[in-house]
């Protein structure tokens, strides 16, 4: 098994470094500053899943932090012994992996394509979060804008969110709406910040030449809202901005929720790095002093497709991360999906002579709308209710190999309150609209919302901040039981009532399976990536076509109704 990045050179920088030597060996040389002259990332080589190890003028790798930062003995685990490194758990994150995410590249590929006049605007815009040290980097020695083909040789860009960008975030604009669409601030101060105060400062300042100090910002959710709130400009075919676009708000949508007001504060940070209260030793090099409490740095969402994906294709995309590291993400991504995502239940019945209504709930327990972020993803419910045969009566939302849902196939449906046609579907979704009101799958078409019925986080309010980037569309703005509780807004549930008929003699039992289900990537925003043709949408879809698109099933319950003289009875 390889352990994380400890080639001679740094081996010794580093053990030079910590037994007194100076800051001189913080650049070895190998490494010229200019994102044009990068050396080539290794994996054209005989492929390495080891962490690489680089200091420019303002970033490292993530193996020269491994080599400190890295479980030993005592060292980075919690009171039953697991293991806490930061580099271990942070590899295998779509964080990690977000510039070698090869449906990023093939969309971005697909983005250039339809409006190649633009391409140096665009493709330094979405590497800007997507590629962050390389895009900081081209920018700060003045080589910018990056093109994605300097990026695609860039060790800095296959790095992805690695540690030396999220900890040298600056304080300055955060809070401001300027800090938003990546324009985080970075800067040539060489701190790096931390949620501890009086830190042992020596090791790292004589190692990297990076003084780690206490930032309170760290804490705070407007650090992660720096790239987690993307507006894309609306511009038109003579190339006038028309506005702007709300393509991904979870922390607008987050601030409009129980979740962000002063009593109730529970940060980005609080869901997404689980915090435990063991007293650690960060380093053990030098150990220090136990600290507490601890971040993990857990980062899950509910990408396990395309967590899958690089998993199955290590070599083939150059990925630093081995197998078990991604198995660790998969395996707490989909526990993340099953006990922190929403709750289901059956919370009513009624029944006629010849049909059965049932009503189901799906409550969100996210701090952000379900699903989230990219506009590719989806969340619906499939109902079966079964005679005492086990033969279905009633079907709405099952889905076929490929990911698409019965009934919805490449379209959309709206919201609906009453499911009685088994081809309608209550699928939770946001649909993009082009300038036309055509449905597009194209960021830089988008600008406007045919449909938003996401489930709300609790608290969410139509006077409450931000709701006009984050308002519900269609439908389901009007759905008396969404987002409402008895007439009180802001519950982040929605009720689904299903009727059915009983076909003549009702059965004396009936089964009812209901499920939650998440979807990563909506088939069609991967078909389309074949229209125009285009090498990363070719490659990509080669992948995709290797493997059934799934859905997670997020919650899961199963009834048994037993008919009664006037009533059924839910066991
Ligand atoms: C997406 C941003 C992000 C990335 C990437 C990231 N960190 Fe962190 N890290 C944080 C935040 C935020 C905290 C503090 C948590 C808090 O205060 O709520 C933290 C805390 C820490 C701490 C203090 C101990 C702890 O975990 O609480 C260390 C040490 C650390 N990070 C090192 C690293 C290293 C090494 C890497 C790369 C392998 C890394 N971080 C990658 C955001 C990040
Ligand atoms: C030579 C060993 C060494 C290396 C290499 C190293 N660190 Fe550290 N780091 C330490 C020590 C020692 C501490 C302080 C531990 C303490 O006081 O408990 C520390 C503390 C930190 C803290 C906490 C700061 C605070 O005030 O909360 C962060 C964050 C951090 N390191 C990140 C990194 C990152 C990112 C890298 C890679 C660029 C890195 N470290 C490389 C040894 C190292
Ligand atoms: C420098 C930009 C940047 C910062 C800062 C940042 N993120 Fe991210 N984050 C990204 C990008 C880019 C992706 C998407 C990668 C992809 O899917 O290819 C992402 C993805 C994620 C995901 C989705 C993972 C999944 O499996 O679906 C989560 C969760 C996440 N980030 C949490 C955080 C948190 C919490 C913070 C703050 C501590 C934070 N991020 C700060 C850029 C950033
Ligand atoms: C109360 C807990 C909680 C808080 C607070 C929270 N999240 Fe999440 N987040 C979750 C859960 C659970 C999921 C998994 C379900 C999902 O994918 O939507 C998730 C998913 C995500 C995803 C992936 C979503 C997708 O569908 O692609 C991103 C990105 C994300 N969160 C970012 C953030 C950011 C940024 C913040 C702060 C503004 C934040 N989260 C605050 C619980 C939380
Ligand atoms: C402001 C930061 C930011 C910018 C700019 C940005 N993205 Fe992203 N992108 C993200 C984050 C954060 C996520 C993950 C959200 C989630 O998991 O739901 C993401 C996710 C994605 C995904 C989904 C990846 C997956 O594996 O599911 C694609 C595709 C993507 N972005 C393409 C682009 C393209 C193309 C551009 C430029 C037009 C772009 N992004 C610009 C932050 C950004």
């Amino acid at each position: 098994m390889k352990r994380t990045a400890r080639h001679p050179e740094t081996h010794a920088r580093l053990l030079a470094a910590t037994c007194g030597f100076a800051i001189a060996l913080a650049v070895g040389g190998t490494l010229a500053h200019t994102a044009g002259a990068f050396s080539a990332p290794r994996m054209s080589e005989a492929h390495s899943t080891d962490l690489p190890s680089f200091r420019t003028s303002l970033f490292a790798g993530s193996g020269d932090c491994a080599f400190c930062h890295t479980s030993d003995g005592e060292v980075l685990r919690d009171s039953q012994g697991n293991d806490l490194s930061m580099p271990e758990d942070w590899r295998a994150t779509m964080m990690a992996n977000s510039f070698r995410d090869p449906f990023f590249q093939a969309t971005l590929e697909r983005e250039v394509a339809l409006r190649p006049h633009r391409q140096g605007e665009i493709e330094d815009m979405c590497l800007r979060c997507h590629a962050p040290m390389a895009h900081t980097q081209a920018h700060y020695d003045g080589t910018g804008p990056l093109s994605l083909a300097h990026a695609r040789l860039s060790p800095l860009a296959a790095e992805g969110v690695s540690c030396t960008v999220c900890h040298q975030i600056q304080p300055d604009n955060l809070f401001s709406e300027e800090s938003w669409d990546g324009n985080y601030i970075i800067r040539d101060s060489a701190e790096i910040f931390g949620p501890y105060e009086g830190v042992y400062q020596w090791a790292m300042i004589s190692a990297l030449g990076y003084t780690p100090k206490f930032g309170a910002h760290m804490l705070t959710s407007e650090h992660c809202a720096t790239c987690h709130t993307l507006f894309t400009p609306i511009v038109d075919e003579a190339g006038k901005t028309l506005g702007r676009f709300p393509e991904q708000t979870p922390y607008l949508e987050w601030r409009n929720s129980i979740y962000a007001d002063a009593t109730n504060a529970v940060s980005c940070q609080d869901c997404h790095m689980p915090v435990i209260d063991d007293p650690v030793y960060i380093s053990h090099d030098p150990p220090v002093t136990e600290r507490s409490p601890f971040w993990k740095h857990h980062f899950v969402g509910g990408n396990t497709f395309m967590l899958s994906l690089m998993r199955d294709n290590i070599e083939r995309l150059g990925v630093t991360a081995e197998e078990r590291h991604f198995d660790m993400t998969i395996e707490r991504t989909r526990r993340q999906l099953r006990e922190d995502t929403a709750t289901l239940a059956v919370v009513a019945t009624e029944l006629e002579p010849d049909h059965a209504t049932v009503v189901v709930r799906v409550e969100n327990l996210t701090g952000h709308k379900l699903p989230t972020g990219y506009p590719a993803r989806r969340a619906w419910l499939r109902f079966v209710a079964r005679d005492g045969d086990g033969n279905a009566l009633f079907e709405s939302g099952a889905w076929d190999n490929s990911g698409d849902i019965h009934g919805v196939g490449e379209d959309w449906q709206p919201h609906r309150d009453l499911i009685a046609d088994p081809a309608h579907v209550q699928v939770y979704e946001g649909i993009m609209a082009d300038l036309q009101g055509r449905r597009t799958t194209s960021l830089l078409s988008a600008a406007s919302y045919l449909k938003d019925n996401r489930l709300p986080p609790r608290g969410f309010r139509a006077d409450g901040p931000y709701y006009a980037d984050t308002a519900i569309i269609g439908d389901a703005a009007t759905d008396a039981n969404f987002n409402r509780e008895a007439g009180v807004e802001g519950s982040g549930s929605d009720r689904v009532a299903y009727r059915f008929p009983l076909s003549g003699h009702p059965p004396e039992t009936i089964r009812i399976e209901v499920e939650l289900l998440y979807q990563s990537i909506i088939p069609l925003f991967a078909r389309n990536l074949a229209e125009p043709e285009t090498p990363g949408g070719l490659d990509f879809l080669e992948l995709y076509a290797q493997r059934h698109n799934q859905p997670e099933w997020v919650a899961r319950v199963e009834r048994l109704l037993v008919a009664r003289p006037s009533a059924w009875t839910i066991y």
